[in-house]
């Protein structure tokens, strides 16, 4: 790190870590009784639990002078500005005026935002109602029942995310499909459990060029089309963008057409109109509530001090384990099962903002930046890679997520999924010593040399730090809490980091070698000698072996 000020505090926490490794986290709650209590802050009904995770006050305040060092307030406060944060794309990172329901202006370039942001929400909250109560029908007249979200990465993972975990509030008869993928197989596989007539597409993307999704949404126009004719594509067909222009060229009606506006990312967007398909499954009135829930967080985010603000503590804690302690990557484990594609969410949002090898400025970056973030919902992950987050090499903290009450009444279930949980935060930290090991070996009346042979396999390191978010239920508000929560994590580590974490060029190359190989690939002739060897043999093999 070349900030001076910044590789001092963290040289600060080194020497810190050598101190408190000594002590185990079991250590700390004998020394503080309170500290659950003293490491846990609450938001509502939303309790985030850091006390297990290897730290204390001091720990805290030489995190709090390194936020000071790096302006985290000042650079916080100038992303709320609307100031250009985004600064290779010299855009504003805005997407908390989507949620902003403070009645006060935000501004973009001197503009207030908030008179079209409003209108925009409600137009696409107004057509949302009418599919649902069935004031807007098909070509054939029929109701619309299921509607699929063609889109990918930020324009898919969201509603994607969303659509289940918000099941319980789903309008009866009323199905969300989400297909993504370029793989021909996402959308035949959707499109072969689907009636044409109860059909409605959107097609969610930001820069309406996004090869996947175009390929998809030209795709489902032919299967729409025919069956049921030219005609009929404006009855089923919606669409999500910044690029109206080229929205317009699709065919689309314009008053199917749902804006947003360059300075909500992607990654950011589900607040949008890029929601549709989660507003038209879960109604105006639960989405307005989802939105509600991040603008909690956004003002928690603005008012709490760092010692009470969750987001920071979270972003501090991330660069502790990352930095400070090396950890690489971050497990997130929703003990939530509709919660199962919230770590596929939460990848995007934190690999793609934060995975950075350049500072602002554009110097390398002298430290680790962004964790490889990964997850499964509990219990499923604990019979599937939780050995490797207790007995394994790599330290991996992990963020456990779990509702105090369950959505349905399930008479048991909830307690046993509750309990398992605590276990597994409990046994990362508790862990279990040799000489443990032996002693249950002993009760079991294993043989001396048996014994010996089996206890080293038995041992567990514990001091494997762990976080806990208890919400009472997964309403609308909380999700759109726990998500606004993690976007300010993000954002809290880039600063620290110094890098930008609204941008992602590193996606680009791959893009533009896949429209260069396509021909190549497509082309059974086509000439490969100026290729990479194994890139020019794959493409060759792949015209022996395929039909
Ligand atoms: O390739 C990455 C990306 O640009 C993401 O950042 C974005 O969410 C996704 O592609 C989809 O982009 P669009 O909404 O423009 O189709």
């Amino acid at each position: 790190m070349n900030r001076p000020e910044a590789a001092a505090a963290l040289a600060v926490l080194e020497a810190h870590r050598l101190e408190i490794s000594k002590k185990r986290t079991l250590d700390l709650f004998a020394e503080d009784p309170r500290r659950f209590q003293n490491f846990s802050v609450r938001l509502d009904d939303l309790l985030y639990d850091f006390s297990k995770n290897r730290l204390t006050r001091t720990t805290l305040g030489h995190l709090f002078d390194l936020a000071r060092v790096c302006h985290l307030e000042k650079r916080r406060d100038a992303l709320f500005s609307g100031d250009k944060v985004n600064v290779t794309e010299k855009r504003a990172a805005l997407h908390m005026a989507l949620r902003n329901f403070s009645g006060q202006a935000i501004h973009v370039d001197g503009r207030n935002v908030m008179p079209d942001v409003l209108a925009e929400r409600e137009k696409f909250l107004a057509f949302a109602e009418a599919i649902r109560s069935g004031r807007f029908v098909g070509a054939t007249g029929e109701r619309l029942t299921d509607v699929v979200n063609i889109g990918i990465g930020g324009s898919d993972l969201g509603p994607a995310m969303a659509a289940r975990a918000l099941s319980p509030y789903a309008a009866p008869g009323l199905n969300a499909h989400f297909v993504s993928n370029v793989d021909g197989s996402d959308l035949g596989d959707t499109l072969r459990r689907l009636d044409p007539a109860r059909t409605l597409f959107i097609v969610s993307s930001k820069t309406f060029t996004t090869q996947e999704t175009i390929k998809n949404a030209d795709s489902a126009r032919r299967w729409l089309v025919g069956a049921l004719g030219e005609a009929a594509v404006p009855h089923h067909f919606a669409a999500v963008s910044t690029r109206l222009d080229k929205v317009a060229a699709f065919g689309i009606l314009p008053d199917r057409v749902f804006g947003f506006w360059d300075w909500v990312g992607g990654r950011y967007s589900m607040w949008s109109a890029i929601g549709l398909s989660l507003a038209i499954l879960i109604g105006a009135e639960h989405f307005e509530e989802f939105l509600r829930g991040g603008f909690d967080v956004d003002q928690h985010f603005r008012t709490a001090p760092l010692s009470e603000n969750i987001p920071a503590l979270m972003g501090l804690i991330g660069v502790w384990h990352r930095n400070i302690w090396g950890y690489p990557a971050q497990a997130v484990i929703p003990y939530d099962q509709r919660l199962a594609r919230f770590p596929a969410y939460l990848q995007q949002l934190d690999m793609e903002s934060n995975g950075k090898s350049v500072q602002l400025d554009g110097e390398a970056v002298t430290q680790a930046t962004g964790p490889i973030i990964f997850g499964e919902p509990g219990t499923n992950g604990q019979h599937a890679f939780f050995q490797l987050l207790h007995q394994g090499t790599e330290v991996t903290p992990v963020d456990f997520i779990v509702a105090a009450e369950p959505t349905d009444s399930d008479a048991g279930h909830h307690v046993l999924l509750f309990a398992n949980c605590l276990a597994q935060s409990e046994a990362l930290m508790r862990g279990r010593s040799e000489e443990e090991a032996r002693q249950i070996l002993q009760a079991q009346g294993l043989p001396g040399a048996e014994l010996d042979a089996l206890a080293p396999h038995k041992v567990f390191s514990g001091d494997r730090p762990s976080s806990t978010f208890l919400y009472r239920k997964l309403t609308p508000r909380t999700l759109g809490r726990l998500v606004a929560l993690y976007e300010h994590k993000v954002f809290v580590e880039s600063v620290i980091w110094n890098i930008n974490p609204f941008d992602q060029w590193g996606v680009e190359l791959g893009k533009e070698l896949c429209s260069r190989l396509a021909p190549l690939v497509s082309d059974q002739a086509a000439d490969l000698s100026r290729l990479d060897g194994s890139t020019a043999g794959l493409i060759a093999a792949r015209r022996t072996l395929g039909s």
